[in-house]
């Protein structure tokens, strides 16, 4: 099968090492993307297990055009039938960009009127279209005059886990913190502090990376599920072998908070997720923490600033730098933010830098080393 994982801008190396451990074959890069070819136990053990992993799609036609007519033409030629009986409903997600359409929504109709059709000639019924809850998702690509038929094997996106309880006022995507984990190259030994974790959702990624507990765990629903072809006993196959991994970790992970409320969600969160053993919580202004020489590893998602004065966001990052270079020494830290301008008040020299996207919100990810003991910090 042609499968497609898609991922967030930034994570389509750590996907494809994700895939290619899991058995891909063929594994390409995309936009966002990872394209690979693999059986119906990699499309479940994928969904199941990959972590930087938003949904997987399986291609089930690909072909060129030359007029709208074409699209309907290439759509009828598909066995529908294959993937859905006449009853169930089905529901179209168009990304068209293609001189041969101005309106994407048109270009997904006339695919919905092909699908329809087929179904009208051979038992002389419709299906009906359900965009809420469709038996079936279909994902139609136009790139010019390619067109790349898909049907979505997850659904809901992946990214919504199902261990979260509490929202948190400004949550990191499930998606990327378990990706900023995996770039970080933090090997689930070193000692983990997220001092400013919101909801928890750094802390808790990393408690699942640490205790092999695949990130589908909680899920209660992937759209293969509703498959005609979907293989129950072998589903629950993947996920035995799947969860047989999951072990106790001694690594300590911790995660603290300025604020009461969000303490609270990060606690219920991390019980949500079966961590609560885990993952320690605390209430603490950062400015306050501190530790001994030794290598562990921070991760902080400071506020962005919106709900900020100026002259506090600035304050609020050069207390980070300052707090990391006197409390922190022999620390790695990485800080993701939207707010570039503020880096500067850091006051470190980046180690590393990288491009991602919180959603459809640009941020950018740093790595500060602090050098242990007297040795003096570059200044930026
Ligand atoms: C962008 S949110 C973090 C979101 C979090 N990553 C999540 O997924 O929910 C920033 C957090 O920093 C906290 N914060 C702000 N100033 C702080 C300080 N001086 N010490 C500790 N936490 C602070 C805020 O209370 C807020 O929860």
């Amino acid at each position: 099968m042609k499968l497609v994982a898609k991922t967030l801008y930034g994570l389509e190396k750590v996907l494809g090492e994700e895939i290619i451990k899991m058995g891909a074959s063929e594994v390409e890069t995309g936009n966002r993307a990872i394209l690979f070819k693999g059986d119906k136990s990699l499309l479940y053990r994928v969904n199941y297990c990959a972590r930087t992993a938003l949904s997987v799609l399986m291609t089930i036609s690909e072909f060129r055009i030359r007029s709208k007519e074409d699209l309907y033409n290439g759509g009828s030629k598909i066995e529908w039938d294959r993937y859905m009986n006449v009853d169930d409903t089905f529901s179209i997600a168009p990304v068209v960009n293609s001189i041969y359409f101005s309106h994407t929504g048109y270009a997904g109709l006339i695919l919905k009127d092909a699908i329809a059709d087929y179904f009208r000639k051979k038992t002389g019924k419709r299906p009906s279209v359900n965009t809420e809850d469709p038996a079936l998702l279909i994902n139609l690509h136009i790139s010019n005059d390619l067109v790349t038929i898909s049907i979505d094997s997850s659904v809901i996106p992946l990214f919504k886990r199902g261990y979260r309880q509490e929202q948190g006022a400004a949550p990191l995507n499930e998606v990327l913190a378990a990706g900023i984990l995996l770039i970080s190259g933090w090997n689930a030994s070193a000692t983990l502090t997220d001092p400013m974790c919101g909801s928890g959702t750094i802390p808790i990624e990393a408690g699942l990376i640490a205790c092999k507990v695949p990130p589908g765990k909680f899920r209660k629903f992937f759209g293969f599920q509703r498959w005609k072809d979907f293989d129950d006993e072998l589903f629950e196959k993947i996920k035995r072998e799947a969860d047989s991994k999951i072990e106790v970790s001694p690594v300590k992970i911790y995660g603290s908070d300025i604020s009461e409320k969000a303490v609270q969600q990060a606690k219920s969160n991390i019980a949500g997720a079966g961590l609560s053993d885990v993952v320690s919580i605390e209430m603490s202004d950062f400015k306050y923490l501190k530790a001994e020489n030794d290598s562990r590893f921070l991760f902080l998602n400071p506020p962005y600033g919106q709900r900020l004065q100026p002259d506090e966001i600035d304050t609020l990052y050069s207390m980070i730098g300052t707090s990391l270079k006197h409390n922190f020494p022999g620390a790695t830290a990485w800080l993701i933010t939207s707010n570039k301008e503020c880096l500067k008040n850091i006051g470190l020299k980046p180690a590393a830098k990288y491009t991602l996207f919180n959603g459809a919100l640009e941020c950018v990810l740093v790595k500060y080393e602090m050098y242990e003991g007297t040795k003096k910090h570059k200044k930026l």
